[in-house]
């Protein structure tokens, strides 16, 4: 019987592992964080095809049917390349693939009320433009504007998304991009490592806001800023896809457990993954 692999540069990835789990606790998952090359979103898109396809062979090899890329950056540069060239080549076995930004991108038209929608996201899933392609592909009418927020990803990496050096960079960023268009009304968080920020930037959001009214007029008027994070939209999408999908459904195992991996220290991503999951879990070293 096979498993559901769930994979990510780093950490990032728990955040949708840990939606996905609440929706579909039956299921056996082995999840893959590639830590020790973490972030991806600071390099080409030849380093994250081949970080990602070796990522998602261990996976295919460790008797996973379905591999979620629970990193936006895999999927904006891997995921095509991977489901139209590789997966074809695996002729034995009933394997996919799957995203997360396209069950993202579904879920922003019914959240904006001024149709202002901002992206944030890692250096590499910006310049791929995935998430205003996606997003024009559905909605004509919506003002997209992208911020890349490169320090991100490393604060959590290095478990600095408490400090006060996470709070200088997350108030960068929210200040440049509504610089950019202070009209936004909608943030997609556009990374799966960006939750583990999310009372930061909603602390910055209520307070600095108002107290940088000046700097950023809030429109007459304006709703209130709506935050979008991707794990409950990736979660539902898979419990529809498995609905839909009977070939995979039926592939999978149902113990309920859950096998962590990491190209890091395993103790070190044991101790960092229990806080941010919330319950304590071992972990297995592995080489890509
Ligand atoms: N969680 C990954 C994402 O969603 C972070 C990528 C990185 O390692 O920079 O894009």
């Amino acid at each position: 019987m096979a498993k559901i692999g769930v994979f990510d540069s780093g950490y990032g990835g728990l955040t949708i592992l840990r939606e996905i789990r609440k929706v579909l606790p039956q299921y056996d998952y082995l999840y893959l964080g590639d830590n020790a090359r973490a972030p991806y979103g600071t390099h080409s898109f030849d380093v994250i095809y081949r970080y990602t396809l070796q990522a998602v062979q261990y996976l295919l090899d460790q008797d996973c049917a379905l591999v979620i890329l629970a990193c936006n950056t895999a999927s904006a540069k891997a995921l095509r390349t991977i489901q139209q060239r590789d997966l074809p080549l695996i002729k034995d076995k009933k394997v996919n693939v799957l995203g997360v930004i396209r069950p993202t991108v579904e879920a922003v038209p019914g959240v904006t009320q001024t149709g202002h929608v901002g992206v944030l996201a890692t250096p590499a899933t910006v310049s791929s433009e995935s998430y205003v392609l996606e997003l024009e592909k559905i909605a004509t009418d919506l003002t997209i504007t992208q911020q890349a927020c490169p320090m991100w990803v490393p604060l959590i990496e290095a478990g600095e998304h408490q400090s006060d050096g996470a709070k200088y960079f997350v108030g960068k960023y929210l200040r440049e991009i509504l610089a950019k268009d202070p009209q936004i009304d909608t943030l997609v968080l556009g990374c799966t490592h960006y939750p583990l920020l999310k009372e930061k930037i909603e602390g910055w959001l209520q307070y600095h806001r108002e107290i940088e009214a000046s700097e950023f007029p809030k429109p007459e008027n304006a709703p209130m800023m709506q935050i979008i994070s991707q794990g409950e939209l990736v979660a539902q999408s898979l419990a529809d896809y498995l609905k839909r999908h009977p070939e995979y459904r039926e592939q999978l195992s149902k113990n309920g457990t859950c096998t962590y991996l990491t190209t890091e220290n395993a103790d070190r991503f044991a101790q960092s993954a229990s806080l941010f999951i919330g319950e304590n879990i071992c972990a297995q070293h592995i080489n890509l």
